[in-house]
């Protein structure tokens, strides 16, 4: 009975209240919560745009890839395919070939009237013609008909520029 009583006590009236009630606390919520959204969201933007501008600016100008020039890579290519099995590239690692590394330099001197890119050449053609000191004539003699002009002279500017 009393509950009934109380429900049925002014129903307009109370119902109003309560739904402006809910109303105005969803409004102001909901006017809170996108203020506060804005604020938080303007607030994060700035934040974001503040630490882009720091990291753009902290960030280290990228070092470019070494890259070789194009007729070095030719080189490279053609001295792994064709040489790499019997010369490496390291000091003092000799396979069937001696070590390749400094040849430049070594090549200047092995024959007299050769320069490096002529002795150079020679081992590459007539790979019998000069034998490195303890090693036999395992080179193969047929380089120069495998490998191109444009080859030879790419592996040639490879070896030259190896240190
Ligand atoms: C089957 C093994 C073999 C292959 C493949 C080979 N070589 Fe050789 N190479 C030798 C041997 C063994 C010697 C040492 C004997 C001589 O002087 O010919 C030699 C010597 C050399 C020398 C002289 C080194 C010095 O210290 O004077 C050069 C330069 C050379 N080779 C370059 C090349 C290049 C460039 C290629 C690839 C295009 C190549 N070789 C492929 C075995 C090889």
């Amino acid at each position: 009975m009393t509950i009934r009583y109380a429900r049925n006590d002014n129903p307009l009236r109370s119902g109003d209240c309560f739904a402006a009630l809910a109303m105005t606390i969803r409004y102001v919520r909901n006017a809170e919560w996108t203020n506060i959204a804005c604020t938080k969201a303007r607030v994060f933007l700035l934040w974001l745009a503040l630490w882009l501008l720091a990291a753009c600016r902290a960030a280290p100008t990228p070092t470019p890839t070494p890259t070789l020039p194009p007729e070095l890579a030719l080189g490279k290519r053609v001295f792994e395919a064709h040489c790499a099995a019997c010369h490496s590239l390291a000091p003092e690692v000799n396979l069937v070939g001696p070590s390749l590394a400094g040849i430049a330099v070594r090549a200047a001197m092995r024959v007299d009237g050769l320069d490096a890119r002529g002795y150079l050449y020679t081992s590459i053609l007539r790979p019998g013609a000069y034998l490195v000191e303890g090693y036999p004539d395992l080179m193969p003699s047929t380089l120069g008909k495998t490998l191109s002009g444009e080859e030879i002279d790419a592996v040639v500017a490879f070896l030259l520029a190896q240190p």
